[in-house]
């Protein structure tokens, strides 16, 4: 009987997708879905050539692959990954490989390498990211876990992942679950960067007054330049797609409540966890949330209506600072995020390669961009970088975008156009860059009303004073 190098359980688009970019590759692969009318689709959508075989049940699934055997998930986060585990594992043999593609949470993917070793049996977290496009002609693939498995992976993984110059985007992430880690924080970078253009547009549309025509110039421009980036193409793109039933451009006529998987969120809660400061992502997400509140935005723009939009005097140099600002505030997220990335790896011993993860997140990814090019020469420099921010040539194109950041923010508080990612951007940033923040104040309130005591400026030790109250 013949037998295939790798197998995919779950044959949605991800899935199918994937599974046909391996294929393409010249690997051979079987897939595997409960549904089969899946199955069926797959083997009649396979394109001449490629090795493909479709099966019926999770038993002939798996004696149809070589041993060890590669097996890739690509089922839905959460509990389908453990109902699929259930149920394969006791079909499996020592040594064998089990992928998870899709978007775990790290902290399951570190119970399931656990479980799986108790069994001698490998699992990985892989992060996937390009979207079903992506999936289908190259993504940008994030392993971790076992080094040993990796490298049995390595030449499959290099062969799917899209390319920048000639190399793969994927590398090995991590010990333990740090592929799902990066992934996550990959999201949580996408959430901002959505949110900042989200705000940009806004600016340009009920600042500037310019329609789905001017945006779409305005964004194909920024694209051409230092601003390319997939989010900005998509966003180009968007401004010219019509509805189809009505005679107005499609982005006029969706709803304005965003909807979120969970990833940002998760993001947010490990920096919390962790303690590091990524305000710009938190906002993000809990911008998605006050989305939701539609009606109460509706009630509420009633009883405050009093906001009136001043027309910027220069249009042209408005659009600049704008996109001057939202560059300068995605410059900041991408900081924030990474530095999450580095205070994870020393918590989690995941021994993440910064170096790497930009590398290969300038293709395939949905955050790639050319701005992660210059990000990729400072961690080449500087592999312990801890703030991209402290990177002499960042900090060079930062000093030459943050007028334009601090007009484009103070436009819209006066203006009362909501920005909350670029405020939020802005004010990391004027924190980050502070010697002396105004927090020893907070420390001798602490001390007052609670003995929490503080250290000092001129001496070691800790310190508590007997605050002498006025009413004494
Ligand atoms: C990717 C995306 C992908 C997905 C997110 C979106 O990298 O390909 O990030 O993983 O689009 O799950 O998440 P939300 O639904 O939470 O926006």
């Amino acid at each position: 009987m013949e037998r295939y190098s790798y197998g995919m359980v779950g044959l949605g688009v991800m899935g199918r997708n994937l599974l046909y970019n391996i294929a393409d590759n010249g690997f051979s692969i079987a897939g595997f879905d409960l549904d089969q009318e899946k199955v069926k689709e797959l083997e009649e959508g396979a394109a001449s050539g490629m090795k493909v075989r479709g099966t019926d049940t999770l038993e002939d699934f798996v004696s149809a692959l070589e041993v060890p055997r590669k097996i890739i998930l690509m089922v839905p986060a959460g509990k389908p990954v453990d109902a699929v585990l259930g149920n394969i594992t006791p079909l499996l043999t020592e040594g064998d490989i089990v992928i998870d593609a899709g978007n775990s949470y790290f902290e399951d993917t570190n119970r399931r390498v656990a479980d799986l070793a108790s069994k001698k049996l490998h699992f990985m977290g892989m992060g996937v990211s390009g979207g079903e496009k992506g999936a289908r002609t190259g993504p940008s693939i994030m392993p971790g876990g076992d080094p040993e498995a990796f490298k049995l992976l390595k030449p499959m993984l290099e062969a799917i992942a899209a390319k920048v110059d000639n190399e793969a985007c994927t590398a090995y992430m991590g010990k333990g679950s740090a592929g799902n880690y990066v992934k996550m924080v990959h999201n949580g970078i996408e959430y901002a960067i959505m949110q900042l253009i989200s705000e940009a547009y806004d600016l340009l549309k009920r600042g500037a007054g310019l329609n789905n025509d001017q945006l779409y110039q305005v964004f194909k421009e920024w694209n051409s330049g230092e601003m390319n980036s997939f989010l900005i193409e998509i966003t180009r793109d968007i401004f010219t797609q019509k509805d189809t039933f009505t005679d107005n451009y499609l982005v006029d006529q969706i709803l304005d409540k965003a909807g979120a998987k969970g990833t940002g969120k998760w993001t947010s809660e490990q920096a919390m966890e962790i303690g590091v400061s990524i305000p710009t992502i938190d906002i993000a997400v809990t911008s998605r949330i006050l989305s939701a509140y539609k009606e109460e935005r509706v009630q509420a723009s009633e009883i405050y209506s009093e906001k009136e939009i001043t027309k910027p005097e220069d249009t042209e140099q408005f659009i600049k600072e704008v996109g001057d600002a939202l560059f300068l505030s995605t410059l900041i997220s991408y900081a924030q995020g990474l530095s999450l990335l580095v205070k994870a790896s020393e918590e989690y011993s995941f021994e993440i390669p910064l170096k790497d993860v930009v590398k290969i997140w300038r293709g395939g990814c949905i955050i790639r961009s050319v701005l992660l090019e210059k990000f990729y020469s400072a961690y080449t420099q500087d592999p312990n970088l801890s703030n991209i921010l402290l990177d002499k040539e960042i900090s060079e194109l930062v000093k030459s975008k943050i007028k334009a950041l601090r007009k484009t923010a103070g436009y819209a508080v006066t203006n009362g156009i909501s920005s909350l990612g670029i405020q939020t951007a802005l004010g990391y940033f004027d924190a980050y860059t502070t010697k002396s923040l105004p927090v020893n104040l907070i420390q001798a309130q602490r001390d007052y009303f609670g003995a929490h005591t503080y250290q000092r400026i001129d001496r070691e030790g800790v310190f508590h004073t007997s605050w002498q109250s006025s009413n004494n």
